[in-house]
């Protein structure tokens, strides 16, 4: 059976970007795929966490990836810093990465423009990434719009190291959609929408109460004309907003440009509203149904399983690198 590896950072609240570009394609693969879902905590710690924080939100996000219906039978769930070989695989192909290629990654620019001073792990963080993914000999990483580059980068890295030390690696694709890879903000839709943010607005979270997810659609950024139509060159905003509309009901985007065709967009901005608080509901109820003590229990399992994949692939790394 094909490999299928993908994570979310525990960086703050998963919101349906994160669902809508990545974790919902999760629920469909895990019955054709031997999948690794994982709670990325060390990335999260690129950027100052608060440590009871993001502890908490470790198991929020593990409590989330059950509540939208990944079944611990079909797949191995799991939180990163509990199996050991990620951080020890990530050095080593840190010393296989070259620092003009990290420099050239783009999330790095964005996210350490204007800041005094940032982490070295945020300059490293693809390389943690890498091994993640190549742990698991992973064939396929489903992932949204904005981890091409680094998928690209964990190919050339695993391409580097079979080149010279002979096959190892199982050279991952990348699985982005074709639409909806790329939710924008509600408050800036120039910028894609995100957890790190530091406008609450510009996301609707998984765990937002319906009248919060209300406020924030009613609030989203348009612009300055009337007509409803897909143009994200002048009307990102309203694109954004058909884009979620058609993405949560299964509606093709054109039978939703059609549907609203004429209409203001008050009524585009209330019907939304009413579709994602339909969906995120089943999806709050899912969650609110979990233990805690469930809920890390299945992390136990599934870091036992996912260990065991590791440290295999890791011994076989070492070994061939001379250690
Ligand atoms: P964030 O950028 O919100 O902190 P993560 O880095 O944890 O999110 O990303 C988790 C997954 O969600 C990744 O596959 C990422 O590509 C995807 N993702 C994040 N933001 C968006 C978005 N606005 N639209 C679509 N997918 C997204
Ligand atoms: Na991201």
């Amino acid at each position: 059976m094909k490999r299928v590896f993908s994570g979310v950072q525990p960086s703050g609240d998963i919101h349906i970007g994160n669902y809508l570009g990545a974790m919902r394609q999760f629920v469909a693969l895990q019955e054709d795929y031997e999948c690794f879902f994982c709670v990325v905590d060390l990335h999260a710690l690129t950027v100052p966490q608060d440590p009871i924080k993001l502890k908490e939100n470790t198991i929020e996000l593990a409590g989330l990836y059950l509540a939208i219906g990944l079944d611990p039978k079909k797949v191995n769930l799991f939180v990163q810093s509990h199996v050991s070989a990620h951080a020890e695989l990530a050095w080593l192909l840190q010393c296989m990465t070259y620092f003009g290629e990290l420099s050239r990654m783009t999330q790095f620019k964005e996210k350490s423009k204007g800041k005094e001073t940032v982490s070295v792990g945020l300059f490293t963080y693809p390389d943690l990434m890498a091994a993640d993914i190549l742990l698991y000999n992973t064939h396929y990483v489903p992932v949204g719009e904005d981890q091409k580059q680094h998928l690209e980068l964990t190919r050339d890295i695993a391409q580097r190291f079979n080149n010279r030390f002979g096959k190892t690696f199982v050279v991952p694709e990348p699985m982005i959609l074709k639409f909806g890879a790329r939710i924008m903000s509600l408050t800036d839709p120039t910028k894609k929408m995100s957890k790190s943010d530091s406008d609450p607005n510009n996301r609707i979270n998984l765990l937002d109460e319906p009248s919060v997810i209300k406020k924030k659609i009613m609030r989203a950024v348009t612009d300055s004309e009337t007509e409803i139509r897909l143009d994200w060159e002048n009307k990102p905003g309203v694109s954004n907003l058909l884009t979620i509309y058609s993405l949560f009901t299964g509606m093709e985007i054109e039978e939703v440009v059609n549907k609203f065709k004429g209409q203001g967009y008050g009524t585009l901005k209330k019907e939304l509203a009413e579709v994602v608080i339909d969906k995120l509901t089943v999806i709050q109820k899912n969650y609110k149904d979990l233990s805690r003590d469930y809920v890390l229990k299945v992390l136990k399992e599934g870091a036992e399983r996912a260990q065991a994949v590791a440290e295999k692939t890791l011994k076989e790394v070492k070994e061939k690198m001379g250690l």
